[in-house]
């Protein structure tokens, strides 16, 4: 398991380019599914959960190519319908298929996703949407068994807030006989992009943007090629790392309009920041304001950027307040910042961060995703050396992030242990 050596200290200059976003190439790999045929998209990054989906296809009978920033799947040959428990097991996000092959096979068998690093993460609402599409739902030797000879439009009301159910219903409804209406429907970008991707296949879905979707079955769809937007949560990880510099450091290749709720906070942090076309610049403060956060479905304050925007307030002149709404234990990332000398404590969903004036490095342990990415930007402000074991999951959701910020002045060395 691969671990970061950073020698902390060394402040962030310059600019840092955004990958394109894999929450939502991951489910735009689920749809391609739904349409025999090559499927091209671009803007897509080198990552460990992308090759898993990419290993699931396969399984399930599509080809896929990746290489140069490139991935075409050809659904042509498309038969098998089971995401197996290995695949599942390692990234949840592997349920994207169950709408798509329900679908296109009449018939999906997904190994049922267990709880994870930032909590028990249920998927009743998929289930409970396939189900009002007239699918029948069976849970079974750890499996959940759908099946379907033909779906059937309804009028599904979200009781949360959800992107994995909002995505994987629209893929199960968009070749459903007659018309389906989902209320209380995420608005994140990501399912913006799939939206774009479902209509340009030749889908017919109104209302992108809002929680109202409005979706006419269709019979048929093709395939088509797009290219992905780029990450919000990487362009915001960069962000809050150059709110903790001593120099203006510029997040290159990002869309600012998904992320005005995380500018406005670092605004109120006591950061200039200048936004020109797909470039923000931010200008750290001499001294860093404290700020409560909480965060909430989009266009709130987005759950993975929680951790990173602690690490900020961690080295606040103040006392802030952290809520998290979305997953209440995702704070894994808590006593590993304590390690590096932050002073953070927790109740509940609610933590309170005292600001301290410097953090010391430390041997540390990454747990999730946007933990990891936390941990690399505490890192990177300690005194000292700081150790990171176990940065496999960091790998999965940024594409060479210690280049990226080495090239920005960072001093972090990849360990192959
Ligand atoms: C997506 O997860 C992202 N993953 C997550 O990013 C992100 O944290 C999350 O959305 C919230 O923005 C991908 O896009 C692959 P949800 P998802 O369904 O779709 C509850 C990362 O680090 N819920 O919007 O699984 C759920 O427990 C990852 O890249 C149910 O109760 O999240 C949570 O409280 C981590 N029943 C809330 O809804 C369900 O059936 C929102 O979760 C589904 C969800």
């Amino acid at each position: 398991m691969d671990r970061f050596i950073i020698q902390g200290g060394n402040p962030l200059k310059g600019k840092i380019p955004v990958s394109g976003a894999k929450n939502a190439i991951l489910p735009i790999m689920a749809a391609s599914l739904l349409a025999p045929g090559k499927s091209v998209l671009s803007n897509v990054p080198n990552l460990i959960d992308l090759k898993s989906m990419a290993h699931l296809l396969r399984i399930i009978g599509a080809r896929v190519e990746t290489g140069e920033g490139r991935m075409q799947i050809d659904s042509t040959d498309v038969c098998y319908c089971e995401a197996p428990y290995e695949l599942v097991s390692k990234m949840r996000a592997s349920i994207y298929v169950l709408g798509p092959l329900l679908a296109r096979l009449g018939e999906a068998r997904v190994s049922f996703p267990g709880g994870c690093a930032i909590g028990t993460r249920p998927v009743d609402l998929h289930l409970k949407a396939i189900e009002k599409l007239g699918a029948e739902v069976n849970l079974e030797h750890g499996y959940i068994h759908a099946k379907a000879k033909k779906l059937k439009g309804a009028v599904i009301h979200f009781e949360k807030s959800s992107v994995g159910a909002t995505i994987n219903t629209l893929m199960a409804c968009v070749k459903a006989s007659g018309t389906t209406e989902l209320l209380n429907a995420a608005m994140e970008p990501e399912v913006d992009v799939t939206v774009d991707f479902l209509n340009q296949m030749g889908a017919k879905i109104t209302g992108k943007g809002t929680a109202h979707l409005v979706i006419k079955g269709v019979d048929e769809l093709f395939p088509v090629g797009m290219e992905m937007i780029s990450d919000r949560i990487e362009a915001g990880t960069f962000l809050i790392a150059g709110a903790m510099s001593t120099e203006p450091v510029t997040v290159t290749n990002c869309q600012p309009e998904h992320l005005e709720e995380l500018i406005s906070k670092l605004r109120s942090a006591g950061c200039e920041i200048i936004i020109e076309g797909n470039e923000i610049t931010v200008n750290p403060p001499k001294k860093i304001k404290p700020v409560d956060i909480t965060t909430l479905p989009y266009p709130g304050f987005p759950t993975d950027l929680q951790a990173q925007f602690m690490v900020l307030m961690s080295l606040a002149e103040g006392v802030s307040v952290v809520t998290e709404t979305i997953f209440p234990d995702r704070f894994m990332h808590v006593s590993e910042l304590n390690r590096l000398q932050a002073n953070i404590s927790l109740n509940l969903n609610i933590a309170t961060v005292k600001g301290v004036k410097e953090l010391g490095g430390a041997e540390i342990m990454a747990t999730d995703l946007r933990a990891s990415a936390a941990l690399v930007l505490a890192g990177i402000k300690a005194q000292g050396e700081t150790i990171i074991n176990r940065i496999y999951h960091i790998d999965r959701g940024y594409d060479r992030i210690e280049e990226k910020l080495n090239a920005a002045g960072a001093r972090i060395v990849r360990d192959k242990v």
